[in-house]
């Protein structure tokens, strides 16, 4: 199980990289940076699908967002903000334009070179800014953050989006970690039970193939172990067993009532059954 899992997870990973048509390669990164690329590729779960986050003021407004998917039938469109009144859509952002910063949990993607901006932020594109991040509910929930554009530059609209999709997958990490999880103790259990087990093997197999012997004897030390046999059954014999079944009585009397003398030896008689 736990080898299966760590031969399959790496070449599921290789079989990821090398297939060719991603979604998440239709976006095209401003800097074609490697690690970008990397980061894009986490997002691949989340294509092939709308997310849609409503806002009503000043105006009823829907935000329309794919990950490098087009949306509201414009080409090359990524995120576009739709009037509810009067079905006016206006191109917040590009994404053959995109940018995609990577943190522990949260990814940011940024599409550029949506519609100008006509009276404010110096007529520069406009930008949509979609904060992605690790959320344990089961449901992706979309939705609007603000719109950043009361200055002359850098305006943006920003967004979040929370999904599971990021959260640090940590069920390979637990089976990873499970060795260096063990305590002395079990590690000094194994190293016994190993030990023992070369020790039974091998001295069974010399018992067998060298010396010849047959039956229980094959057991390597047979004489050896049979009399730590036999005397820890004597042991247990002495400690277990009740003082009126005894073997020899008179032996434990002698240690026990010695300091006594002879009147407590005596008085002692009558309880036992001899
Ligand atoms: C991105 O797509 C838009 C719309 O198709 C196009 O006008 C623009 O030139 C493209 N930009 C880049 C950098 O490819
Ligand atoms: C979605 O996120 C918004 C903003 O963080 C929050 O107000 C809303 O309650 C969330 N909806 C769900 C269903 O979790
Ligand atoms: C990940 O860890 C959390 C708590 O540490 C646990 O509740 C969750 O079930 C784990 N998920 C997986 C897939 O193992």
């Amino acid at each position: 199980m736990l080898l299966s899992v760590r031969i399959i997870t790496p070449l599921f990973i290789l079989l990821a990289g090398v297939q060719a048509d991603l979604n998440t390669d239709n976006c095209k990164l401003i800097s074609s940076s490697e690690s970008e690329q990397n980061t894009l590729r986490l997002l691949e779960p989340l294509t092939n699908q709308e997310f849609i986050a409503k806002k009503q003021q000043p105006e009823p407004y829907s935000y329309i967002f794919q990950v490098c998917g087009d949306v509201g039938g414009l080409k090359n469109a990524g995120l576009v903000q739709k009037n509810e009144k009067d079905e006016k859509l206006v191109l917040i952002g590009n994404y053959n334009q995109t940018r995609a910063i990577k943190g522990s949990d949260w990814i940011m993607l940024i599409y550029e070179g949506g519609e100008k901006y006509d009276s404010h932020c110096s007529n520069e594109p406009r930008k949509a800014m979609i904060m992605i991040s690790c959320s344990k509910s089961d449901k992706d929930n979309f939705s609007v953050v603000l719109e950043d554009n009361k200055k002359k530059v850098g305006c943006y609209y920003l967004f979040e989006l929370d999904t599971k999709v990021l959260c640090p997958a940590n069920s390979s990490e637990t089976t990873q970690q499970t060795p260096s999880k063990l305590s002395g103790g079990s590690i000094f259990l194994i190293v016994v039970f190993s030990c023992l087990a070369v020790y039974l093997t091998g001295g069974f197999l010399y018992q067998r193939l060298v010396v010849g012997a047959k039956g229980v004897e094959q057991f390597p030390n047979y004489a050896f172990w049979s009399q730590i046999g036999n005397l820890s059954a004597d042991g247990c014999d002495f400690v277990c067993r009740s003082r009126g079944n005894r073997a020899e009585p008179p032996t434990y009397r002698g240690v026990a009532t010695e300091p006594l003398g002879e009147e407590s030896e005596e008085r002692d008689d009558h309880l036992l059954p001899m």
